[in-house]
């Protein structure tokens, strides 16, 4: 008998998660495990965020601040743009949701790289519109010539990560406005810059907020859940005209950031210590993957997100097989496999020690 789902749901495939370590610990009997599978902040949380969020919790019995006047007022500021054109959410994941549904009726078509950040295709398929992948060039970076030239007057939303995931590539700010030269009138641009934060100091680095102040059609997303080490807590943001957020605030749920992001993101946002730390850190551990892959003859994807990925395949094994390996000696990495790279691995950059059990484990297996 008919389920009366809607097809399209039924297609698609629920969000895998990196292992959670405890569920690793029980299933292998192990003790001790790393986990550099899910791009968070190996520092966690800025501690200005964890008495923020301390002080926050009396208040708890009352609903949020439905507008999130005062996050916005200190994103604006930090932007120079105003409030209206500042949106919050649960985690930019939300807000990637919620463009989906205030822009995509059937027929349109949302353009996104292949392979990218899998909640793209989850904002097309809902919308029930069509997905064009495009396929990232020899370098793992967006083919923008390519993605340009699958636009046409019913294509709505193009995301595009930079730095990318599941690549960490990046694209430059003079790269992107010739795209944005070549894509038609009807499309918005989402810059997703879920990782901006570690491009720091990049040569011709994207100024996204500039594009968005010069009237380019784009969205900017941006997310607490990484630099800032507040993924469990669920907060990002976006900017874009005060058209499109007015829209998202009639589409989004009335309280959908909680009181403690709220403080925990003002708290965050301002923590410059904090961040520098998580930005020294990531580097020195991006460096120290790429020698210690490249003295062993693997290849790496240049990165400047939080992660980095390896190609595997001179060992002859793939991408799964080198992380069954390593999370049987207790470290847990992600297999290229279900990211759309099966001969890489992805690894997320953790302490300088949590690197050190990892290059162990990397070489009792690889050896
Ligand atoms: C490119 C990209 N965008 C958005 C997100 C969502 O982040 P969050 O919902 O935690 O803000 C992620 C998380 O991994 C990501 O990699």
């Amino acid at each position: 008998m008919a389920s009366g789902l809607r097809p399209n749901v039924l297609k698609m495939t629920p969000y895998t998660p990196g292992k959670p370590i405890d569920e690793v610990k029980r299933e292998l009997g192990l003790t001790e495990v790393v986990k550099l599978a899910s791009n968070e902040n190996p520092l966690g949380p800025s501690p200005k965020a964890v008495e923020a969020v301390r002080a926050a919790a009396a208040q708890m019995h009352l609903y949020p601040d439905a507008s999130g006047y005062e996050l916005k007022v200190a994103i604006a500021e930090k932007f120079g743009v105003t409030t209206d054109q500042v949106m919050i959410g649960n985690g930019s994941d939300e807000l990637i949701h919620l463009l989906g549904l205030i822009y995509l009726e059937p027929g349109d078509n949302v353009v996104i790289g292949a392979p990218s950040f899998v909640r793209y295709d989850a904002a097309a398929h809902l919308s029930d519109v069509e997905l064009r992948a495009i396929p990232l060039d020899q370098e793992w970076k967006h083919d923008l010539a390519a993605m340009a030239g699958a636009c046409d007057e019913k294509t709505k939303l193009i995301f595009l990560a930079n730095p990318h995931n599941p690549t960490g590539t990046v694209l430059t700010h003079s790269e992107i406005t010739k795209f944005l030269d070549q894509i038609p009138a009807n499309a918005v641009l989402v810059l997703d810059e879920a990782y901006y934060e570690y491009s720091e100091g990049l040569a011709d680095r994207l100024d996204s907020v500039s594009l968005l102040k010069s009237g380019r059609k784009v969205v900017v997303l941006r997310t607490f859940s990484k630099a800032f080490g507040l993924a469990g807590i669920r907060v990002g943001y976006g900017l874009a005209s005060v058209e499109i957020v007015d829209a998202t605030n009639r589409a989004r749920e009335p309280f959908n950031v909680n009181s403690l992001a709220q403080a925990a993101a003002i708290a965050a946002l301002n923590d410059s210590q904090h961040l520098a730390n998580s930005f020294q850190v990531n580097t020195q551990g991006l460096n120290r993957v790429a020698e210690f892959m490249s003295a062993r003859g693997y290849g790496v994807v240049p990165s400047r997100a939080n992660f980095i990925c390896v190609d595997v395949s001179p060992s002859g094994k793939t991408g799964q097989d080198v992380f069954d390996l390593l999370l049987r000696e207790g470290v847990i990495i992600r297999s290229g496999g279900p990211l759309g790279m099966p001969s890489h691995i992805r690894v997320s950059i953790g302490t300088p020690a949590e690197m050190d059990e990892f290059f162990a484990a990397f070489d009792r297996v690889m050896g």
